[in-house]
């Protein structure tokens, strides 16, 4: 393949501009070979650097548009193209972003190639050349460039699909997992917010129905958001509830830890003993005693002894009390967290994902957790996704993925992250596992593609550490700002496309791609059940 052929000439660069060039073309016969349209790619030869630029426009030369008198007749034609890339003239996939080189004038123009646009497309943030891509779509442009991209490039510095309702965030999810399933060994695990990926031929757990979230393996500020104790009259007596029962399971002294009238030293001494367990910021202990327990909390306090009941204190737990009740008694709680009687069908997540994730499991690279039927009372839908998300981040910094990176699809992610404001009292601490993963998992092999609609629903902190964007149709101006913050290497040329993209056409743009690229991604063989219902008379 020869990167100038004298048979794919066009014509000469006439002038030149940051970041583009003017092309003369003698003949106008080059567009009727269907070469040097617009949307076209073109090479220009100029010496030691070669240029790949992006044909914008086209029109008739000025000094001819006097003579032309049918569309037969010979004219000559100027036309504008953007730079793109610069690659070394003797090794054409050496290719940077275009930086400070320029053509000089005069320089030859030929049309390029799609074998060779795919080449380019392909050594885009490639490391060594075993490093594998995978295919994702063609140029809207034209649909015979097909687009392999590296699963590094994609990946490696997390991923963001976005783009408003219907424009085919969830499809590009689907096609993306379908290609990285079938292309390497890399496990992924799809959090499926709306329960669309039914049609995945892959494990599928579904939270409630056949699954739950061990209580146990939440965190202590998780359950301060399901259970909102308020300020200073209710959450110290809720922590020293949960220490004490705590002391009673690691002590085996009984089920609940009796305080009234007792003296403090075997709790003190206890405590000492099992400290590192007691404060380890998880909920395992007997939480059925809970409210026994809140009740043995409110009794007065001497020096050196607990004393009588402290009715005052009992009566400001009431409302706390309540709502532990009600989430230990109903039922569809119990069944996302295993509080009591858990089904005998039902298996932990945990250990679900522990299974999939072992290395001698090699049939499923893909696990889907459906959240469909998770309630959003008690935030319980962010609070599950963010616990298990916690799990998965201690796994990480353990250096579980290391050696074999995994992928976390979040479809809706909006649902999941920075849930801060959902949450009314700025006292607990935010549901940020997520967060913490795009700040910190890179370099532990623990890789997001999110899926939102709005790019302002992802917090500042993890989108700053977002490297892709797959955007589809885009219409809100500040969403679209918040991908030109976010993604320096995309013009602004470029993003005037995003509001008039068609379904499935989207935009990828990253550090690791020297130049956006406008795709229509390939329908997946198995696409969610996304489709809009239609209005009937
Ligand atoms: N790559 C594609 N090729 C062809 N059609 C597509 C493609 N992607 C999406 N579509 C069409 O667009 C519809 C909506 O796509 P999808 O469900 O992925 O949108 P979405 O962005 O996830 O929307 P929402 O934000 O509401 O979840 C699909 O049902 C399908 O008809
Ligand atoms: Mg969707």
């Amino acid at each position: 393949m020869k990167t100038f052929d004298k048979d794919s000439f066009l014509g000469f660069v006439s002038k030149i501009e940051a970041g583009y060039i003017d092309i003369y073309f003698p003949s106008s016969e080059v567009f009727n070979k269907g070469r040097g349209q617009v949307g076209g790619f073109v090479v220009i030869d100029g010496g030691q650097f070669g240029f790949l630029a992006r044909m914008d426009s086209l029109n008739l030369h000025k000094q001819e548009n006097e003579i032309i008198k049918d569309s037969s007749s010979q004219f000559s034609v100027s036309g504008r193209a953007e730079i793109l890339l610069v690659f070394e003239t003797k090794n054409p996939d050496n290719v940077q972003k275009t930086a400070f080189q320029y053509p000089n004038i005069g320089a030859q123009v030929f049309s390029c190639s799609d074998e060779q646009i795919q080449k380019y497309i392909e050594s885009f943030g490639k490391k060594t050349p075993q490093e594998i891509c995978i295919p994702l779509g063609a140029f809207v442009s034209s649909g015979s460039i097909k687009c392999n991209i590296s699963l590094n490039a994609l990946f490696q510095r997390h991923c963001a699909v976005v783009g408003t309702t219907g424009g085919g965030k969830s499809w590009t999810l689907a096609k993306l997992m379908e290609s990285v399933s079938k292309n390497s060994k890399t496990k992924m695990i799809l959090f499926d917010a709306a329960g669309e990926y039914g049609s995945l031929k892959t494990k599928s757990l579904v939270l409630g129905e056949d699954s739950y979230f061990p209580y146990q393996k939440l965190s202590i500020p998780d359950l301060f958001i399901l259970l909102r104790p308020q300020g200073e009259s209710q959450k110290p007596t809720l922590l020293e509830a949960i220490r004490s029962l705590k002391i009673a399971k690691l002590s085996q002294k009984g089920d609940i830890f009796k305080k009234a009238y007792n003296p403090r030293k075997e709790y003190n001494d206890l405590y000492r003993q099992y400290c590192v367990d007691i404060e380890n910021n998880l909920c395992d202990f007997e939480i059925s005693n809970l409210i026994a327990q809140i009740k043995e909390e409110c009794v007065l306090y001497f020096a050196d002894a607990w004393g009588a009941a402290d009715i005052k204190l009992y009566d400001l737990q009431a409302s706390l009390i309540n709502k532990i009740a009600n989430m230990l008694n109903t039922a569809l709680f119990n069944k996302l967290f295993g509080f009591k009687d858990i089904p005998q069908n039902f298996v932990s997540i945990i250990y679900a994902i522990e299974k999939f994730l072992a290395p001698s499991q090699k049939e499923d690279n893909i696990l889907r957790i459906n959240l469909e039927n998770v309630s959003s009372s008690f935030s319980a839908k962010e609070i599950l996704a963010n616990a298990i998300g916690s799990y998965l981040l201690n796994k990480a910094r353990n250096r579980d993925f290391k050696e074999n990176p995994i992928i976390l699809f979040i479809d809706e992610a909006h649902q999941f992250l920075n849930r801060k404001s959902n949450i009314d009292n700025a006292d607990y601490q935010p549901l940020e596992a997520f967060d913490l993963i795009a700040k910190e998992c890179r370099k532990f092999g623990l890789f997001l593609c999110l899926a939102t609609q709005m790019p302002r629903d992802i917090p500042e902190g993890a989108l700053s550490q977002i490297g892709t964007f797959i955007v589809h149709r885009l219409i809100n101006e500040r969403d679209k700002a918040v991908i030109e913050n976010a993604a320096s290497s995309a013009g602004k040329d470029i993003l005037s496309f995003l509001p008039s993209l068609g379904a499935g056409e989207a935009l990828l743009i990253g550090i690791d791609f020297q130049m956006p690229l406008l795709l229509k991604i390939d329908k997946p063989q198995n696409p969610p059940h996304s489709d809009t219902p239609i209005l009937k008379s």
